[in-house]
């Protein structure tokens, strides 16, 4: 199963870099073929034309290859970046009939619950399958030290549902796109 895990802000000092290594490490060590795909390399200035532009090209083969997504998102005012949508309106068709699990990130108490709540309706649209599971990383100031490890060992259990979900649906979803030819 390929599921690259998405980088969702693009902000100077992001806080969520050390969610979205953790998580990314933690999936390939759970057995997915991963990696991390950053909303920095596919930042776009408007969203004329975008689907025919060069950066949906190069982002369309590891969409189009993924058998389902991570992303990984700080909640900015409640919701989620906005370089993190104008890179997923790059594509559309190439997310379809496959599961998303959201980590969520916040300097706050919440851990980015609200914008979890949010990018599931988005993920809707592009006919993915958000999943119940997920993970949230509050107070993220105070949860990695300064290497980015992470220094609550909780949390390497606690991410197991969210794998073992995910999977299950990859698996299930893999299975009937091909029988359905969708
Ligand atoms: C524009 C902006 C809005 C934010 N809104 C919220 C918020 O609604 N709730 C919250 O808990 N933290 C909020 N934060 C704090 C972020 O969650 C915090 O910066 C955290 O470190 C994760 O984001 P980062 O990856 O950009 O560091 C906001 C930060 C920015 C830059």
């Amino acid at each position: 199963m390929y599921i690259p895990v998405i980088l969702g802000t693009a902000r100077e000092g992001r806080q969520s870099e050390n969610a979205a290594k953790f998580i990314h490490a933690e999936a390939a060590k759970f057995g997915f073929q991963t990696e991390l795909i950053d909303v920095r390399d596919y930042r776009i200035p408007a969203t004329d034309n975008t689907q025919q532009s060069p950066t949906a090209k190069k982002l369309e083969e590891k969409i189009s290859r993924a058998d389902g997504f991570i992303i990984v998102s700080p909640e900015y005012n409640h919701g989620y970046p906005g370089e993190l949508k104008m890179m997923l309106d790059l594509l559309y068709q190439q997310y379809a009939y496959k599961p998303l699990g959201i980590c969520g990130v916040s300097g706050g108490p919440i851990g980015g619950a609200r914008m979890a709540e949010q990018l599931r309706e988005v993920a809707v649209e592009l006919h993915m399958v958000p999943i119940r599971e997920a993970v949230y990383f509050p107070l993220v100031q105070n949860l990695f030290d300064e290497k980015g490890n992470i220094k609550d060992k909780a949390y390497y259990e606690r991410i197991k549902p969210f794998f073992s979900e995910l999977e299950w649906y990859a698996r299930a979803l893999k299975v009937a796109r091909e029988s359905t030819k969708r």
